[in-house]
């Protein structure tokens, strides 16, 4: 088939360095990703923090569906499809609130907020009685696990637990939102936008490519915003996690100044951190080279550096949270999700908010310069032309060894190129696009 052909040639591809270009955008890639990644996999849903109070909720996405998550009336946390059982009708239409239960505007069967079935109109004529609450209530993520309170579900019951999943990457996530004993919180409703590039493009960019900070963002540094921003690239390390998860780190205090261990969170602050979990390669790696941009595979990328609330100010960390949400072939909807440590003061929470902003809102300097250009890629990966003469594209820059001293899990590189990651994030694309395709034969659909 189309698919089998494609994946020999990934295969085939990643080991010269090179990569189809049509991956990027087709209509069978497109499907069986959703199937064969987005419904086998763990993928970020919410933040606990939406949801604190019993009762509260949001309307989120999972792959191609809408997912009420759900904080019930036992504390419990639900990932439950926003679909009537009766007809199919959507049956939640806020985006967040506060709800005991969920009335669908059809025909009115209504769910409790843990999903069961709680009720009809005219249900003695109408059904003689009640139905099975269970059988009958909304479609559940059948595993649901929450860490440093970011929910994770998984429509496949296959699934290892999530930490074990993660393997070394929930060892970077500890030392990124493992800080402090009150966790971290949104701050304000996460931003979406359509972007007209695929959601991979993202994904892998965040992955590794540090490569391209100097070109495409170099309006940051004329235009003086963050002067020295063409700069950062010659400061970056990569940090393999493995199962093509992967983080860049910035020497920032050589960068900048000793201030900026820790990503320049103010001492005052910084000493309110509690490191006592974490390992001493840990608590070094935050010193000299913290993780600043990342990527779980598959749709979920992290970012947290220090940059000016205003032109011209002290810089400082904001926490984003960027979930490339795939709507159609070469078209994804970019949530931007904004953090910061619960413990920290709001006039400090908004100056990071602000910075955050600058940078990586939907009109955010940064933002504006990505978006763009994975837009052409996009573009190309559906032309006849490139079609016709089996374009690849090159992902031979020059391969540097990991270094064979580092003491923490996975891999790390000392310099960012090399695209050692990005080539990780497809080789975990090409095994889930693989294996996923035994299971379907399987009558899974
Ligand atoms: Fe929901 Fe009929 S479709 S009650
Ligand atoms: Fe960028």
């Amino acid at each position: 088939s189309f698919l089998d052909n494609l994946c020999d040639r990934v295969e085939k591809g990643l080991d010269e360095g090179l990569l189809p270009v049509e991956v990027f955008r087709d209509d069978t890639v497109f499907r069986a990703e959703m199937e064969r990644i987005f419904a086998r996999t763990w993928v970020f849903v919410a933040h606990a923090s939406e949801i604190p109070n019993k009762g509260d909720f949001v309307l989120r996405r999972l792959g191609l569906d809408k997912v009420i998550v759900t904080r019930d009336d036992s504390g419990e946390i639900n990932v439950m499809l926003n679909h009537c059982r009766h007809r199919g009708t959507e049956v939640c239409h806020h985006d967040k609130g506060n709800a005991r239960t969920f009335k669908c505007p059809y025909h009115g069967w209504a769910y409790r907020n843990n999903g069961d079935w709680a009720g009809a109109p005219h249900l003695k004529d109408a059904y003689g009685g009640p139905l099975d609450k269970k059988e009958w209530g909304l479609l559940r993520a059948p595993r649901v696990e929450v860490l440093h309170g970011f929910i994770f579900a998984a429509l496949s019951d296959e699934v290892p637990p999530l930490r074990e999943h993660l393997g070394a990457a929930a060892w970077m996530f500890d030392a990124i939102f493992g800080l402090h004993p009150d966790g971290m919180k949104v701050i304000k409703e996460p931003e979406r936008f359509i972007v007209k590039a695929d959601w991979k493009s993202g994904a892998e960019n965040f992955s590794g490519d540090a490569y391209h900070v100097s070109t495409a963002h170099l309006s940051a540094s004329l235009s003086e915003f963050i002067p020295g921003v063409n700069q950062v690239s010659s400061v970056a390390c990569a940090y393999d996690m493995g199962n093509g998860n992967s983080f860049i780190g910035h020497a920032l205090p050589k960068l900048i100044g000793p201030e900026f261990e820790f990503w320049g969170y103010p001492k005052e602050y910084r000493d309110q951190f509690d490191l006592s979990s974490l390992d001493e390669t840990q608590i070094e790696m935050l010193k000299t080279l913290p993780p600043t941009i990342g990527t779980l595979f598959p749709n979920f990328s992290y970012l947290r550096f220090p940059q000016p609330d205003r032109p011209g100010a002290m810089p400082v960390p904001f926490t984003s949270i960027r979930v490339w949400q795939p709507v159609s072939p070469g078209v994804m909807e970019l949530w931007n999700y904004e953090l910061e440590y619960a413990f920290l003061p709001d006039e400090f929470v908004e100056k990071c908010y602000m910075a955050g902003q600058f940078g990586f809102g939907s009109g955010g300097i940064f933002e504006q310069d990505d978006t763009a250009v994975w837009e052409g890629i996009a573009k190309v990966a559906n032309s006849p032309w490139t079609r016709s003469k089996g374009m690849k594209l090159h992902y031979q820059q020059k391969r540097e060894g990991a270094d064979p001293t580092w003491k923490g899990p996975g891999l790390f590189y000392p310099a960012v190129y090399g695209e050692n990651c990005q080539e990780e994030f497809w080789r975990r694309w090409l095994k889930d696009m693989k294996e996923g395709k035994s299971e379907q034969n399987g009558g899974n659909q």
